[in-house]
């Protein structure tokens, strides 16, 4: 038999379908033209929260950066907890003649815990065979396995997981390789650094639900279920992971762990940018076409904005954070604040002409914002608030490009990163 709607749920379903609609048709539509930004005001990087100046780098490091710090952690991405205490590394497999001779290949398993069957994080390390010393490196996390960086038959296949099935999907060997245009191994061991790479679906998959699948749980507190409104949300994970890769390049003793460069690309150019603010251990970051929630400035109304992130993808940032998605000038910072705290360190911010979502000058802008801090610490930012030309980087201790193309890293993103590692990192 036929079930039939009553009319009043009829009614209620129509009702509710309606609103659906109406709510929809008043999202606001993304903003791509520069006369309709309008204006907004950005917190002052150098007042404290209770009124006072700034005015010295103690003061900055002492106080200032606490305060900032814990705002980013409970109103943004989450607090995360210490490593635990029965963390373990292996090295499963190492090679001092890969890459046809040019490389000493590591792969090493960071197993979270003591457990059986929890997550474990594969790390792809490449450092120069040539090398006389601890060499400084890159570390990044992939979007796909370790495998598909480099052709290299030895990378041990990894399953990743399907966004879309939200399931694992077994690694075929004709992948190999297939992301390597964004990571140019071998140019960069030839310039003298080392490479590390992790999948990030190793630490968190990338979906709504994923966290059952990632480390957050095994850090619930008995009877636990969820994270509290400000404990770490997905990119708090993979920062979280960054931070534990730096404590298994901390006793390595082929790489200068003093020379760290944490470095990510869009929703992981937002998880370097946290990794780097949150720990200092890296001697430097950059962000490559970042966007909103990572090096771009909230209040700028230009291309995505907070409730886009909060909608589209609800478990990257903390609870707290779905507070601004209509109320953006009631957060307590602004993005600049975040690359401040990476100050005095080198910060690079990477962008992309074609990649209007992710707000170039909002990049640039924020840069420009947090150079005071820089200032106060003895180093130069960016002064100007002109923008440069298209491929025409900027290398002061903040270093800045837009180029032309899409959203991506590519051959001339590298080719700036290396550029401004040895300008900063040289030793
Ligand atoms: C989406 C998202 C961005 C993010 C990007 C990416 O476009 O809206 O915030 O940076 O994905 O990670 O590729």
């Amino acid at each position: 038999m036929k079930a039939r709607l009553e009319p009043i749920r009829f009614i209620a379903i129509a009702l509710l379908a309606l609103l659906a609609l109406a709510a929809n048709v008043q999202q606001p539509a993304t903003n791509y033209d520069e006369a309709k930004v309008g204006s907004y005001r950005l917190p002052d990087p150098l007042v404290l929260q209770n009124g006072q100046a700034v005015r010295d780098a103690a003061a900055w490091q002492g106080r200032r950066r606490q305060e900032i710090l814990e705002l980013f952690k409970t109103q943004v991405y989450g607090r995360s907890p210490a490593r635990a205490a029965d963390m373990r590394f292996e090295v499963s497999e190492m090679d001092e003649h890969a890459l046809a001779g040019a490389a000493i290949r590591k792969q090493v398993s960071v197993y979270f815990n003591s457990k059986k069957d929890t997550p474990r994080m594969d790390i792809l390390i490449y450092l120069p065979a040539a090398a006389r010393r601890p060499v400084p490196l890159f570390l990044a996390l992939g979007f796909t396995g370790n495998h598909t960086i480099h052709t290299d038959p030895v990378i041990r296949l990894k399953d990743e997981w399907s966004r879309d099935t939200k399931t694992k999907v077994a690694a075929k060997e004709s992948s190999r390789g297939s992301s390597s245009s964004s990571w140019p191994v071998e140019k960069i061991l030839a310039r003298g650094y080392g490479l590390a790479a992790i999948y990030y679906g190793d630490i968190e998959p990338d979906f709504v639900g994923g966290i059952d699948y990632g480390v957050r749980p095994l850090f619930y507190q008995p009877g636990q279920t969820a994270p509290a409104a400000d404990q770490w949300g997905a990119i708090g994970a993979w920062a979280w992971g960054l931070s534990r890769v730096m404590d298994y390049l901390a006793a390595d003793r082929n790489v200068d762990s003093s020379r760290v460069t944490v470095m990510g690309h869009s929703r992981l150019g937002k998880t370097a940018l946290w990794a780097g603010a949150q720990d200092a251990r890296f001697a430097m970051v950059i962000s490559n076409d970042s966007g909103e929630g990572g090096a771009a400035l909230s209040r700028r109304n230009f291309g995505e904005t907070i409730r886009d992130l909060n909608t589209r993808f609800p478990h990257w940032f903390c609870d707290n954070y779905k507070k601004y998605s209509d109320a953006v000038d009631r957060l307590p910072v602004d993005q600049h604040m975040l690359l401040a705290l990476v100050a005095p360190r080198p910060l690079y911010i990477a962008s992309a002409q074609d990649d209007q979502w992710a707000d170039p000058r909002g990049e640039f802008l924020s840069a420009v914002a947090a150079s005071p801090v820089y200032r106060l610490l003895g180093k130069k930012g960016i002064d100007s608030d002109r923008m440069p030309s298209v491929n025409e980087p900027i290398m002061n201790t903040i270093g800045y490009h837009i180029r032309t193309g899409k959203h991506a890293v590519t051959a001339y993103d590298w080719d700036q990163f290396l550029t401004f590692a040895d300008k900063h990192l040289a030793r």
